[in-house]
């Protein structure tokens, strides 16, 4: 009986038509892209449509070294392409026109479904592009994007993509304080947005949202001029029975209805040929300051990068269809929802609502229903999903699946051996992928057919990428070892800055360790190469697959006016893999009570979003601090376990306070 911590052999049926067959051809082709990288992504390159071709010899340059002058990373220099171009002309042009590019699955059973072929998709995309540019936004200008998971919303980037605007796309779950900022930061023209949108039975106004943000925005120094907006909440809702329409709050001056500006444009829109370097998108992530950084990505190399990754880590052949779980506002599905499938021809599932609702099997059944051949969810998702056990998987029969993918965090063995057994019923490939917002695709992924696996390792790495570890001394380990996971070389969809930030992009990755990108993460290798990532050695935790600082809630908690100081520590939890746990200082003479809790909850949700929402808030009359003055979090976190074997304590200035701390423990945690 095989278990966690047996090797997997890959499946026979999957080895046998898999593009890579076993390990030997893996490290054979990886060799070549390591050796010669220049050859390897330019004999990729010839697939795609280059409007300017590329030079051999200018093919890639860069510098990791600071003291050797500024980072950068430029591939194919001298190329110029458009990305909307290649994924959809050219799969129109090469007799795809009629394939399905997404089906779209609503968030109930009963609300409308939807195909969307290439051709369409093209049309919508080009009718969108002409309203963009009736708007005045032209090349480089950002246009931020707050969406449901609706088609209007790939719609809408690729739209961007064509005539060279940069989208800058927020999920849909932050706060409008945390829209507002980003708006702020990357001085938007125009924002795109929906009515409102279902989640279950929850109705979301994200319209209203808008607003506010907008409003705060203004405050903050930045008047974004335009707001376009989708009917959605109305179309779904019509669908049902309880529908009451709703009063959508509208500006004349600044609000347009995406219907009424797509009624009379052309579906024709000629392509904005963008050098190899010109911005594709940026995207924020979590920084360990607490500001959120504008992750930017480029279009000849992120091209590439996502083309091949989809295709040789998920096996996608042409009659395939995929399916990746993921929200379009995360890293995750710009490359895996939109780019990756698109830039290969492929067929994916667009999904609008939740594993939940109606019922716990609602994934399982929109595998069955779309024939689903690769499934990409999270570890979090999987485990909420195993509390219910095997009856809600047992109605459906997945005989469709053939790779079940896992992002965002490591996975656990045993939701590993679960997905193995339960979903892909002993017979699929497991790609535990590892990667982040910054390395733009996959750097660490077994591949189907080629790769033995081992469950809770995301094994080796991708082509063109070499993982190093380093000591604490940043010296390279060899072999077997554990350390931090850094880079030496760029593969081509790693980012190119900070959005208006170079120096931040400098300091934040290439300091620590001069001539290395360093990842933020741990990892362990193993007698036979294998990559373990073993978490964050900064102060980020990762809440179910979302990453965020532990800077960045602090410092929300001590707006409130009755805090004066706050340290937040991650604290393992069964579902989210971490949680928050927080300690509040209050000022003096002012109480620490239920009402101060629900309002410091309250405040993270408005500031950051519902999912950054703490688990524990407790009370610490004092945080316990070196003679420096340092939070020694390391206590924090045994603290927030109830582990008392707290180790040295010598170099705190009061020992007293650690005792203090467990005696205020709230109960029952
Ligand atoms: C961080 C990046 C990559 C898209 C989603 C998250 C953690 C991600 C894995 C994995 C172990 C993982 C790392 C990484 N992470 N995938 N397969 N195994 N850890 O993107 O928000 O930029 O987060 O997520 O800590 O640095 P992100």
């Amino acid at each position: 009986m095989p278990s966690e911590t047996s090797i997997f052999q890959p499946p026979v049926n999957i080895s046998r038509c898999s593009y890579i067959c076993n390990l030997e051809e893996y490290k054979k082709i990886y060799l070549e892209s390591i050796n010669e990288p220049e050859k390897f992504w330019s004999k990729i390159a010839e697939q795609f449509h280059w409007e300017t071709s590329y030079n051999h010899k200018s093919f890639l340059s860069y510098n990791f070294d600071i003291s050797k002058g500024p980072i950068h990373i430029k591939w194919m220099e001298g190329a110029s392409t458009n990305l909307c171009y290649n994924l959809l002309d050219r799969n129109v042009k090469n007799g795809h026109a009629d394939k399905i590019a997404f089906y779209w699955e609503g968030n109930h059973p009963d609300d409308y479904s939807k195909g969307l072929t290439y051709r369409k998709l093209l049309e919508e995309v080009c009718r969108f592009a002409n309203v963009l540019k009736t708007h005045g936004i032209e090349k480089g200008d950002r246009v931020s994007i707050y969406m449901p998971m609706i088609l209007e919303l790939p719609i809408a980037m690729l739209a961007c993509a064509r005539i060279g605007a940069v989208h800058s796309i927020v999920f849909a779950g932050f706060s409008s304080d945390a829209l507002a900022e980003r708006m702020v930061d990357c001085k938007a023209k125009m924002l795109l947005t929906a009515d409102g949108v279902w989640r279950g039975e929850k109705p979301l106004f994200l319209k209203a949202l808008c607003d506010d943000a907008l409003y705060k925005a203004e405050i903050l120094g930045h008047k974004v001029n335009k707001c376009i907006v989708v009917s959605h909440f109305k179309r779904v809702s019509e669908c049902r029975q309880d529908f009451q329409s709703q009063n959508i709050p509208w500006n004349e001056d600044r609000d347009f209805w995406w219907h009424d500006e797509m009624e009379d444009k052309e579906s024709a829109c000629y392509p904005e040929w963008m050098a190899a370097e010109d911005p594709l998108f940026m995207l924020y992530t979590s920084g360990s300051t607490g500001k959120p950084k504008g992750v930017l990505h480029t279009t000849a190399g992120y091209l590439l990068y996502a083309a091949t990754t989809f295709k040789y880590v998920f096996d996608y052949k042409p009659n395939d269809v995929f399916w990746c779980t993921a929200d379009i506002g995360w890293i995750t599905g710009h490359t895996y929802v939109v780019y990756g499938p698109l830039s290969n021809g492929a067929t994916s599932v667009m999904f609008e609502g939740t594993p939940f609702y109606p019922d716990n099997d609602r994934y399982w059944q929109i595998i069955d229903k779309y024939h689903v051949n690769q499934f990409y969810t999270a570890p979090t998702a999987i485990r909420a999903l195993m509390k219910f056990g095997e009856e809600p998987v047992k109605k459906h029969s997945l005989n469709t699946l053939r790779v079940l993918g896992s992002v965002g965090e490591p996975i656990n063995p045993e939701a590993w051996m679960w997905y193995y057994r339960n979903i892909g019923k002993e017979k699929c490939s497991i790609v535990d992928t590892f990667w982040q917002t910054e390395t733009g695709g996959h750097v660490i992924t077994p591949l189907p057919g080629a790769t033995p696996l081992k469950p809770g390792s995301a094994t080796l790495p991708f082509f063109g990428v070499e993982p190093i570890l380093l000591d604490d001394g940043g010296n390279e380990i060899q072999g077997e070892g554990e350390g931090f996971l850094v880079f030496s070389r760029p593969w081509p969809g790693i980012m190119r800055t900070i959005f208006n930030n170079h120096p931040r992009f400098e300091s934040t990755y290439f300091s620590k360790f001069p001539g290395y990108y360093c990842t933020g993460d741990g990892a362990r290798r193993d007698t036979d190469g294998y990559f373990w990532i073993t978490g964050r050695i900064d102060d980020m935790l990762n809440v179910s697959g979302h990453l965020m600082s532990t800077a960045e809630v602090e410092a929300v908690l001590t707006e409130h006016s009755k805090v004066s100081e706050a340290a937040v520590v991650s604290r393992p939890h069964p579902i989210k893999g971490e949680s928050l746990y927080c300690f509040i200082s209050p000022n003096a003479g002012e109480s620490f009570d239920r009402k101060m809790i629900d309002d410091l909850k309250k405040l993270v949700r408005e500031r950051i979003g519902p999912f950054a929402q703490p688990d524990v808030i407790q009370c610490a009359p004092n945080l316990p601090k070196t003679r420096s003055g340092k939070i020694m979090r390391r206590i924090l976190r045994k603290v927030a376990t109830n582990d008392r074997d707290i180790g040295d304590t010598s170099t705190l200035a009061d020992e007293n306070i650690v005792e203090v701390l467990f005696a205020n423990r709230p109960e029952n945690i």
